[in-house]
C-alpha cells in the first residue's frame, strides 16, 4: 500500500468536521464538451472500462431471463449495453435527463444492433413515465451524486421502491462522500494514468457531490427494504453499493467476465482489483 493512501485513511479516520456536499455544476448532464468527454471515458478500454466491468458482473448476478430492467441515470449507456447484451432475454429501460446523452446512447445501440435496450428521458428523481410495480431490477451507476439535493435522493429511493416489483432487486453503485478535501484530491491524483484533464475534473465533482455513507443507509432502510444492504469500501466510502442478495448464479458467464478482464489495459486492470479488494473488504464478493 503506498504511503499517500495510508495518509488518506488516517486523514479520514481522524478528520472530525467533514467538507460539505457541493452540488456537481452540471446535475443534467448536457452541455457538449461535458457529455463528448463522459462519453469518451466510459468507452471501450477507457478510464471506466474496468469499473464497468465490476459493476456489470454484480448486475448481472441479479437478472433472469424474462426480467425488465431499469437503469436510472444511463448516461452514454455503455454499461447497460454491456449488460444488456450479456443478458439477451431481458428487457432494458435506460432512464436519462438529458437529450445528448440519450442521443450517444441510441447511435450505440444502432451501431451494436441491440433489440432489449429502450431509452427513455425522464427524472429519476420522479421516474414519472415509469408505472408502478412494472420493473424487476432496478440498476444505477455513478448517477445518483448528480441529484441536486438529499430530498431528491430521497424521492429517488421512495420511486426506485413504487416501480418495483414484489421479489425486489436492485444494485446502485455511486461514489462516497469522503470527509476531507485533500484526501479527495488524493483520489482525483490516483486515478490521473490514461485519464485527460476533463475526465479528472468530472471525478473530482463528482467526489464533491457524493452523498454520505450513513445518507444512503438511513434512506436505503426507510424505502428499499431489508433486503437492501448498504456496502462501503473498507476504511474509506470511495465507492458505495446499495445491494439486495443475488438471484442467478453467474458461473457460466465467469469465463466471459475474466475474457473481457484480460483485456484490459493494466491500469483498468489495476481499478478492477482495487474495487475486488475494497468492497470485499467492505463485505462485498465480487462477482467474478
Ligand atoms: C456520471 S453520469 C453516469 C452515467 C452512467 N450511469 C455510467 O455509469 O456511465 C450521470 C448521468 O445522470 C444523469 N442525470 C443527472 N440528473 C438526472 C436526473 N434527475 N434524472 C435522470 N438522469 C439524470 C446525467 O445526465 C448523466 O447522464
Amino acid at each position: 500500500m503506498d504511503t499517500g493512501l495510508l495518509r488518506a485513511i488516517y486523514r479520514e479516520i481522524t478528520t472530525r468536521q467533514p467538507f460539505t456536499r457541493t452540488p456537481e455544476p452540471e446535475l443534467v448532464m448536457e452541455s457538449q464538451p461535458c457529455v463528448a468527454s463522459y462519453a469518451s471515458s466510459a468507452g471501450q478500454g477507457q478510464a471506466l472500462s474496468g469499473t464497468y466491468l465490476y459493476h456489470a458482473a454484480q448486475m448481472c448476478a441479479l437478472i433472469k431471463p424474462g426480467d425488465v430492467v431499469l437503469d436510472i441515470g444511463c448516461g452514454p449507456a455503455s454499461l447497460l449495453l454491456q449488460v444488456a447484451r450479456l443478458n439477451p432475454r431481458a428487457e432494458f429501460v435506460g432512464v436519462d435527463l438529458s437529450k445528448n446523452m440519450l442521443d450517444i446512447a441510441r447511435d450505440s445501440i444502432r451501431q451494436q444492433g441491440i433489440d432489449n435496450v429502450e431509452l427513455i428521458e425522464d427524472d429519476m428523481s420522479r421516474l414519472g413515465r415509469i408505472g408502478d410495480r412494472s420493473v424487476d431490477v432496478v440498476i444505477s451507476s455513478m448517477a445518483l451524486h448528480h441529484l441536486a439535493s438529499l430530498e431528491q435522493l430521497e424521492s429517488t429511493f421512495r420511486n426506485i421502491a413504487r416501480v418495483l416489483r414484489n421479489d425486489r432487486a436492485i444494485y446502485l453503485n455511486d461514489f462516497g462522500r469522503l470527509k476531507s478535501t485533500e484526501s479527495v484530491d488524493y483520489f482525483v491524483q490516483r486515478a490521473s494514468d490514461g485519464a485527460d484533464q476533463e475526465t479528472l475534473l468530472d471525478y473530482r465533482n463528482s467526489l464533491l457531490a457524493a452523498f454520505s455513507l450513513e445518507e444512503f443507509q438511513t434512506l436505503a432502510a426507510s424505502y428499499l427494504g431489508p433486503c437492501a444492504r448498504v456496502y462501503s469500501t473498507a476504511l474509506s466510502p470511495l465507492m458505495m453499493v446499495v445491494r439486495t442478495p443475488k438471484r442467478r448464479c453467474v458461473k457460466t458467464m465467469k469465463p466471459e467476465f475474466k475474457r473481457r478482464y484480460a483485456a484490459l489495459p493494466s491500469s483498468r486492470k489495476a481499478d478492477v482489483q482495487q474495487l475486488r479488494l475494497f468492497l470485499r473488504l467492505g463485505g462485498l464478493a465480487s462477482a467474478f
